[in-house]
């Protein structure tokens, strides 16, 4: 078997990681369920969330993953003690990886095909309506949109087969840097138009009273699933980057930097669309087309738009990749680590299924468009999106508190021990019952009023 590459800094680590994080969860999902749900009441409560219930899962995929040195297909085996049956945990994180690319990669390539209709300035001069009917054409054809969600997959793999350091560490430094600047940039030119103070107020103060239109359920349901999705917990997609560094910090601290910079540009992505869609009298809950919708109408009004529209979907796409490529990173060390292959073989064979798997989702929109799994009007990429996001993450997550905190698992002391070794914030002792009782019964809970309030209304 080769050797296992380590991260050659620990910048490398955290911007991976963040990397991995920062994804379209921040600048697509963020945005229109924060639109969808009243905005700054919905905002508050989802970091309610990441804070009591995203960080301390992160610091156990992390423990996880350092302590065995292995990917999710095989972490449970090495720490499970003899006999138990955790590894049947390993099923929920492969699959979870696998189904999240099918529906990702489609969304990825939108963002590709985006930043080169920018560049070609094919919006310019089109009314509201003909800036929607280019979404909708393109959701029409299905040869274009398989031929930018395969550009996107063969882009990302081609960045993995470099290898640990000189790919997927190398180029995610550079894209994470990039999105910084892009994003200072485009939040300046936002909040200084005219009109946008009150997308900033929409944005930043808090009005209950939203919420009571959505349900108190509804608004936290949808927070909870935000908060997991946005940290790329519950299918080991974290505990991977965590199994590539050595003990030199606490996991803790890790992860608070890493949830830092998740948030950071999740908030920031908001400031840059609020403002503009009330500068321009757009509405902010237009749904999953906010960004491929509102935005280009937003950047025609604009002086210079074509250039912050091109920079903005740059942004996107980049924000897409680096997450693509750390997932693909994982599908990678899967095969690795099951079958012993070489880096090169497990990237050729899982370049063709993930292709062939994403295809699902492509034909949804359009030649399959029959189908309509959860309800009228769903689409595939619906059923697959709430497989991962309302199922495999949950009951993921679930499965990793329980492990890192049962006597019959991995257990409190030995994820403490790994947890705390190095310098920085140490784990709290006094969170032990929460996070052994009360957060998998939260996590739970939650889990079971979504599927009565899904299907049983
Ligand atoms: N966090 C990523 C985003 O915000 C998505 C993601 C990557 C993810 N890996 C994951 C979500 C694993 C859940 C689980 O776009």
């Amino acid at each position: 078997m080769e050797k296992r590459e380590k991260f050659s800094s620990r910048l490398g680590f955290i911007l991976i990681s963040a990397g991995c994080a920062v994804g379209l969860g921040n600048v697509w999902r963020f945005p229109y369920i924060t639109g969808k749900y009243g905005g700054a009441a919905f905002v508050l409560i989802y970091l309610v969330f990441l804070v009591i219930l995203g960080l301390p899962i992160m610091v156990m995929e992390f423990s996880v993953g350092r302590s065995s040195q292995k990917s999710a297909a095989r972490s449970f085996h090495a720490l499970e003690p003899a006999g138990t049956k955790w590894h049947f945990l390993s099923y929920i994180a492969i699959a979870g990886n696998y189904l999240l690319m099918m529906f990702y990669t489609t969304v990825g390539g939108w963002m590709l095909s985006y930043v080169v209709k920018m560049i070609k300035g094919e919006f310019t001069g089109l009314d509201p309506d003909a800036v929607g009917a280019v979404f909708n054409n393109m959701l029409t054809r299905p040869g274009s949109m398989a031929f930018w969600m395969i550009l996107t997959v063969v882009i990302s793999f081609l960045v993995c087969s470099l290898g640990l350091q000189k790919g997927v560490e190398r180029i995610t430094k550079f894209m994470m840097g990039s999105l910084f600047v892009i994003l200072i940039i485009l939040c300046i030119r936002s909040v200084t138009l005219p009109g946008a103070a009150d997308g900033a107020a929409f944005y930043l103060i808090p009005d209950f009273s939203k919420i009571k239109e959505y349900g108190w359920f509804d608004v936290i349901f949808a927070a909870m699933g935000q908060a997991f999705f946005t940290l790329s917990l519950g299918i080991g997609a974290m505990a991977i980057f965590g199994s590539y560094i050595a003990k030199d910090h606490t996991l803790t601290g890790e992860s608070i930097r890493i949830c830092l910079l998740d948030t950071l540009v999740a908030l920031l992505a908001g400031l840059i669309i609020f403002p503009a869609c009330f500068a321009f009298k757009v509405n902010p809950g237009e749904g999953p087309g906010l960004v491929f919708v509102t935005l280009p109408n937003i950047f025609n009004q604009m002086a210079g738009g074509r250039i912050f529209g091109t920079l903005f979907f740059v942004f996107m796409s980049f924000a897409a990749l680096s997450t693509i490529i750390a997932v693909f990173e994982n599908i990678i060390s899967f095969s690795i680590d099951l079958f012993s292959w070489k880096r090169g073989k497990a990237v050729a064979v899982n370049l063709v299924l993930i292709i062939v798997l994403s295809l699902p989702c492509v034909f949804g929109f359009n030649i399959w468009s029959s189908i309509a799994p959860l309800g009228a009007g769903s689409t595939i990429q619906d059923l697959e999106d709430f497989i991962v996001s309302n199922n495999l993450l949950p009951l993921g997550s679930l499965g990793y508190l329980l492990f890192c905190t049962s006597r019959y698992g991995w257990g409190w002391k030995n994820f403490i021990a790994e947890a705390d070794a190095g310098k920085g914030a140490k784990f709290p002792q006094w969170s032990r019952i929460y996070v052994s009782f009360i957060l998998p019964a939260i996590v739970l809970f939650i889990f079971i009023m979504g599927y009565i309030q899904k299907f049983v209304k």
